[in-house]
């Protein structure tokens, strides 16, 4: 039975025209608030994989050249494509040098959904010594970055893998696994991907990810449209020993779709 019928139904006629009218009015402003954000909820929503295995190499390349309008110290502002990646990486950074203080041997990081690796590459170069691994479901993506990164990536390892069945690694191969804007594009089976973040996690796990509780109104209608993940924060409180740190980023490339950071012990 539909809605319409069963409101049809169920209530009398001024009720009726009651919800009509209150649908239209949200069907409004749910229209005002995400146009612009069309193409973004396109690129972002479901079908992930097929859209990520045809990106080719432009992400790469405004990467190393171009801005974006951003919101830095509360003021939208022109901010470089780099300067907004650094600050996404800043908490896994600080992860890394904190670990590498109490680890006593190379230590080992993962990051899940890497993508072109632009992240692994940047820390990669950071921090030498280190030894990196990343998975991606899309294998194109994962080939694309090999190849335009070339020997910047010699000593990291990346995989085709899905978060959510990441049986090529045993339990606690890693002190660190962490994700950048990848978690969101797992509405359906999140569960799966924290569990597997948990078991190959020894020391620590950081998400630089949008967290639902912590976004705004627009935020919110942006993430049940383009069917993003809206149960982080509670997933990760259910599945780690603790969650020490969680807020927002400071630096965001898109003021409408602020990213938080969760920070948790497994
Ligand atoms: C917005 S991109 C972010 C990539 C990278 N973390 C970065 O910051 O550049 C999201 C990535 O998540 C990947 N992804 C989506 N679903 C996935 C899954 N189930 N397992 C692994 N990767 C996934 C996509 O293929 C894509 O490369």
């Amino acid at each position: 039975m539909s809605t319409n019928t069963h409101v049809a139904e169920t209530y009398s006629a001024k009720t009726q025209k009651f919800f009509r009218k209150r649908l239209k009015d949200l069907h409004a402003r749910f229209a005002s608030q995400l146009r612009g954000e069309a193409e973004l909820v396109q690129k972002h929503g479901g079908g992930a994989k097929d859209v990520y295995e045809v990106y080719g190499d432009r992400e790469m390349r405004a990467f190393e050249t171009d801005s974006c309008e951003g919101l830095r110290g509360g003021e939208v502002q022109q901010i470089s494509l780099r300067e907004v990646r650094d600050a996404y990486l800043e908490p896994v950074g600080k992860a890394i040098e904190q670990l590498r203080k109490d680890v006593d041997r190379p230590l080992r990081v993962l990051e899940v959904g890497c993508g072109n690796a632009t992240n692994l590459m940047l820390l990669n170069q950071r921090f030498p010594g280190v030894a990196f691994s990343g998975i991606d479901i899309a294998e194109g993506r994962i080939a694309e970055g090999r190849k335009y990164w070339g020997e910047r990536l010699t000593s990291v390892e990346l995989a085709q893998a899905s978060a959510t069945d990441l049986s090529l690694f045993a339990d606690k191969s890693f002190d660190l696994v962490y994700s950048v804007c990848a978690l969101e594009q797992i509405p359906y089976s999140l569960g799966d991907a924290v569990r597997e973040m948990v078991r190959l996690a020894d020391r620590r796990i950081v998400c630089v990810e949008p967290v639902f509780e912590f976004g705004n109104e627009a935020q919110r209608l942006y993430n049940v449209v383009s069917d993003q993940v809206r149960t982080l924060l509670p997933e990760l409180v259910r599945q780690c020993t603790t969650v020490e740190r969680h807020g927002l980023l400071p630096t965001l490339h898109n003021p409408l779709n602020p990213v938080g950071l969760l920070v948790a012990t497994p």
